[in-house]
């Protein structure tokens, strides 16, 4: 048995994977253990998981392999002072006591951490001679990201296309996968880098780095397509602060830049001056302005994207593209890709971001490093992305217990699906907690909150009252898979929310007349179709597929709300509140029950009544416990 743990750390979500013997195993983020969203720290609860769920002790572990080259890193961060000095001197100063006091030191702070692991967790007294004995390596960081997206997927050979903020110096790479092998054949060099000029933009809109992406692509079609606004803002952009080039390389201009030699994404008042808009301050209002800025942002983006995916294709051939890196999640770009037709199929990794370069660490030892043989699938090796840990009713129980919760347990789960259909039906929120946690950034129905997609006022109740987030935000279907182009014009399987397509016309509504010139907040809740919840502003849907061979638990509530309503389709949205990480233990998902307007909660074949329970009390403000995201 050959076992190899892949871990992802210290820059922002990290993560661990396991792959015995090729086979993916085990895989969860480090914040759903800490409950600090996004956590950077090294992965030591999810390393436990991991090796715990597979029966083994650290001993048992071949190799661990980190998803990034330290000393490059380190190189670019000098060469970036250089090619900068004297403006770069403050990043240099201030980065620098980081790098040397942990990064740098990698290969030692990892072993630390492994022993502090084999003392603590697996009570072993010669800990450090078996530290030692693993092997330690570290994979490029792009590297990572491919195999992370070719190495799961159903295809025997693809092309792959990464794209993020940055690794070591790549921002982009198209890459060739053929068997167990993965060529790269282009990349995208710092500081020139699509994930950045999202992010840049991101901030702009008065959004956080590296979460709030999602919330500028959920606002970009807020913004009027034709304006003079979001023409003259796309204008400025690609006049001034990228240059884009027809193999979809960009050259991003430094004058408008700070994040390459200073502490902050933009020139603020430079951007300022050239958009004649100031930053938008986090939190505060936003003016029809903002959402024409995120329209035109965002399709700056997919005219990059696109173009890198053309020249993936012919510099591979390659009939089908693998995606992954940061700006993976990208679901509009991604939606658009597939039905652009420049691949005949394209598959995408569900941890799209750095904590999924865990897994792809994993699976490049396997393949690369051992050289071993992968085999050909009809089906993608993510097993629906359920790799996390899993509770049982005796767990469920001790919660119970604890809170003096009162819930009903079914000895028949098809009863319990009835049950919930009707609630939903009945326009209730249920908080829906089974089986192993989801992999990747997305709830996938074991830690979902859903609701009854057709509801005129689900979208205002989940956002105001249970998620507590801003109100524009939109929610995502969960779809029998064999149904889904009934509802959706696509027929592709999208079974972790990364694609998304249009609201079929039958079920759309007719626009009213000048509806093109209503505000955001007038278009924010017109009822645009029969599926009010989940239909986008410019009726899109970010589409999840439920599949009975991966998730029978979920198809089979779906099924029962189909058979009652005539509808295989609800809301799925994270269980979690904004700025918290997803729910990952029934304790964890009764609080989170317990703080927000949810009407009921499911965990495993426990039905908990909201108004059955005991009055909850907390000392502090639960709110002060998650930043804002
Ligand atoms: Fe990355």
């Amino acid at each position: 048995m050959d076992a190899i743990l892949g871990i992802s750390a210290f820059y922002h979500d990290s993560a661990a994977a396991l792959v015995i013997d090729g086979e993916i195993v085990s895989a969860a983020h480090e914040e759903r253990f800490t409950r600090k969203k996004h956590d950077a720290s090294f992965p030591a609860q999810a390393i436990v998981y991991c090796l715990e769920e597979a029966g083994l002790a650290l001993q048992d572990i071949k190799a661990v392999i980190f998803y990034d080259k330290p000393l490059l890193k380190f190189e670019r961060l000098l060469e970036t002072y250089y090619a900068f000095a004297p403006r770069g001197l403050r990043q240099f100063l201030s980065s620098m006591p980081v790098w040397i006091r942990e990064k740098l030191f990698l290969r030692k702070l990892i072993q630390d951490e492994l022993k502090t692991i084999a003392n603590n967790t697996f009570k072993l007294s010669d800990s450090s001679k078996i530290v030692n004995n693993i092997k330690l390596l570290f994979t490029e960081h792009h590297l990572s990201h491919a195999a992370s997206a070719f190495f799961p997927s159903p295809f025997d050979e693809a092309a792959i296309l990464t794209i993020d903020g940055v690794g070591e110096w790549a921002t982009a790479s198209i890459c060739r996968g053929k068997g167990n092998q993965i060529t790269i054949l282009r990349e995208l060099d710092f500081p020139h880098s699509v994930g950045l000029l999202y992010s840049a933009f991101t901030y702009y809109l008065g959004f956080k780095v590296n979460s709030g992406e999602y919330k500028m692509m959920g606002l970009a079609p807020y913004g009027r397509p034709e304006s003079e606004t979001t023409l003259r803002y796309e204008k400025l952009i690609k006049e001034n602060l990228v240059q884009i080039y027809e193999d979809g390389s960009v050259w991003l201009n430094q004058e408008y830049f700070d994040y390459a030699v200073g502490l902050k994404m933009i020139k603020e008042r430079k951007w300022e001056e050239l958009f004649t808009l100031p930053r938008r301050e986090p939190e505060t209002e936003l003016s029809q302005e903002y959402c024409d800025f995120a329209l035109a942002a965002q399709r700056v983006t997919e005219e990059i994207v696109f173009k890198l995916a053309r020249t993936a294709r012919q510099v591979t051939g390659s009939k089908y593209l693998c995606l992954a890196g940061g700006v993976a999640l990208n679901c509009v770009a991604n939606g658009k890709l597939l039905r652009s037709g420049i691949f005949e199929d394209i598959w995408i990794q569900p941890a799209a971001g750095d904590a999924g370069g865990a897994l792809g660490a994993a699976l490049a030892g396997w393949h690369i490093w051992l050289n071993k043989e992968r085999k050909s699938a009809q089906k993608d090796k993510m097993q629906g992305a359920y790799l996390g840990p899993e509770f049982d009713n005796k767990e469920i129980k001790k919660v119970m217990r604890k809170y003096g919760a009162v819930g009903h347990e079914y000895e028949d789960f098809e009863q319990l699906c009835r049950d919930v259909a009707s609630l939903l039906d009945k326009g209730m929120v249920v908080g829906w907690f089974q089986g192993r946690m989801e992999w990747g950034p997305r709830a996938l129905g074991n830690r979902s909150i859903l609701g009854d997609a057709r509801n005129t006022e689900m979208q205002k109740k989940l956002n105001l009252k249970i998620k507590f987030r801003e109100n524009f935000r939109p929610f995502a279907p969960s779809v029998l898979a064999e149904k889904v182009d009934e509802y959706f014009e696509m027929k592709h399987e999208s079974p972790y929310m990364l694609l998304v397509c249009n609201v079929k016309k039958e079920l759309r509504r007719t626009l009213p007349e000048g509806y093109d010139n209503y505000t955001w907040r007038d278009k924010l809740y017109y009822v645009r179709s029969e599926l009010p919840a989940i239909t986008h502003i410019d009726f899109s849907a970010r589409v999840q597929t439920v599949h009975k061979e991966t998730n029978e638990r979920y198809w089979q509530l779906i099924k029962a709300f189909e058979e009652q309503t005539g509808w295989g389709v609800i809301v799925n949205t994270s269980f979690n509140v904004r700025g918290e990480p997803i729910v990952c233990t029934p304790e964890d998902a009764y609080r989170c029950f317990m703080r927000t307007e949810m009407d009921y909660l499911v965990m495993g074949d426990v039905l908990f009544k909201k108004e059955e329970q005991p009055q909850w009390e907390e000392e502090k403000d639960w709110r002060e416990e998650y930043e804002l995201d």
